[in-house]
């Protein structure tokens, strides 16, 4: 059977990781600062991770959610304690598009409604209500044609406030638009948002599943505009690697039984991933190393000849260029062996490093970008 070619791929066979670096089939080291679409958080098989995950599957791997999995609540301890959100609830899912797809039902569960704002630029995922959300035709199929979604423009606070009506179920926003190409919503921006949904009654959705866990050196990206979410939702580097999704739920949402559910969701494995994460930022203090080194690197790039801006907070960072980010990125995966990423703007190449990433691993970095700018037109 031939596997159903969706993916354009790299021909490099990664067979082991460990912290920032890659190291394929050949024995080639790769150092790695897009992590599989912002996924990997404490780096590449972190010990602390291996063991915990090993030893949960040494004891047991899965049971269904009809029994007590007490790992679910010390994720939920944890998650509460370094997040500030404790008095919020946590279910647990398997993917960021499933942590959305909840979050937009149970902001409709909640206040009966059906309209959604979203943004121009966004990504929330490829299931049913959150590729209707994702702002890209290229990937909705006919039958996620949603007549209920509105789109804005980013960071438009005049159209926000003609939009906004006691018609809107929620808003749902990136806590830093990744896929769109790094886009950070002003502090201004988010407190309209707060406001507008208090004052009609609509639930503020914070997608936080590529801006959050500490990347943007906060725990969450929002967090720099000092508000709070009514529902946040996180997957990537949640589990660095192992799939999990989560959403944060408000204590104005009422739990029934059957309301949300899954069958993976909040599996033993995907606990010990997720605890493992939360331990290794604390013990690590990774989210400090994030804000440090992510300023750092914007900084430096900020100064290098070729790039007309560069966007982001701590370790999510967008690079614009003038022209495609394509032979550029090409040239630093095949001549230095730097993974980084795109985005939909084609000007605009991603870094998403782990949040381990030393002050040493972005000079490493520095040095290759400014030789392959001095060297790389970037209008070929
Ligand atoms: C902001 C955002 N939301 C949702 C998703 C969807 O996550 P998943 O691919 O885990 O379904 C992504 C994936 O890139 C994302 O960046």
């Amino acid at each position: 059977m031939k596997l159903f070619d969706v993916y354009p791929l790299f021909d490099i066979t990664p067979v082991r990781g460990e912290g920032v670096y890659l190291y394929d089939d050949k024995g080639e080291q790769y150092m790695d600062l897009y992590g599989g679409h912002a996924v990997i958080s404490i780096g590449h098989s972190h010990p602390h991770y291996v063991s915990l995950l090993g030893e949960q599957l040494r004891q047991i791997g899965f049971y269904s959610n009809s029994v007590k999995i007490p790992q679910q609540q010390e994720l939920a301890d944890r998650l509460g304690a370094l997040s500030g959100y404790d008095d919020y609830s946590l279910f647990l899912c398997n993917s960021g598009a499933e942590a959305n797809e909840n979050a937009l039902k149970l902001a409709s569960f909640q206040n009966g409604r059906k309209k959604v704002i979203a943004f121009e630029g966004s990504f929330h995922g490829r299931t049913s209500l959150a590729v209707a959300a994702t702002h890209d035709p290229s990937i909705q199929a006919a039958i996620n044609e949603n007549s209920n979604i509105i789109f804005l423009p980013w960071n438009d606070e005049d159209d926000l406030i003609a939009a906004m009506s006691t018609e809107i179920s929620a808003v749902i926003i990136e806590g830093i638009q990744g896929v769109g190409g790094v886009h950070v919503p002003s502090v201004s921006f988010l407190k309209l948002l707060r406001e507008l949904c208090d004052q009609h009654g609509a639930s503020l959705i914070l997608d936080e599943i590529q801006s959050g866990y500490g990347r943007s050196g906060h725990f969450f990206a929002h967090q720099h505009a000092d508000i709070r979410a009514d529902i946040v939702t996180m997957a990537k580097g949640m589990g660095n690697g192992f799939p999990i999704g989560g959403v944060l739920i408000g204590p104005g949402y009422k739990a029934r039984h059957g309301l949300l559910g899954t069958t993976f969701g909040g599996n033993y494995l995907a606990c010990a991933a997720a605890i493992a994460v939360l331990d290794v930022m604390k013990e690590e203090s990774l989210i400090a190393n994030a804000a440090g080194v992510g300023a750092y690197l914007i900084d430096q790039i900020k100064a290098l000849q070729g790039v007309k801006q560069v966007r982001g907070m701590g370790l999510m960072i967008g690079i614009e260029l003038d022209g495609p980010c394509a032979p550029l990125r090409r040239k630093l995966l095949e001549e230095h062996h730097i993974f980084t990423g795109t985005s939909s703007n084609k000007n605009t190449l991603r870094v998403l490093p782990p949040l381990t990433m030393t002050k040493n691993q972005a000079d490493i970095f520095l040095d290759a970008l400014s030789s392959c700018l001095k060297l790389t037109p970037v209008n070929i």
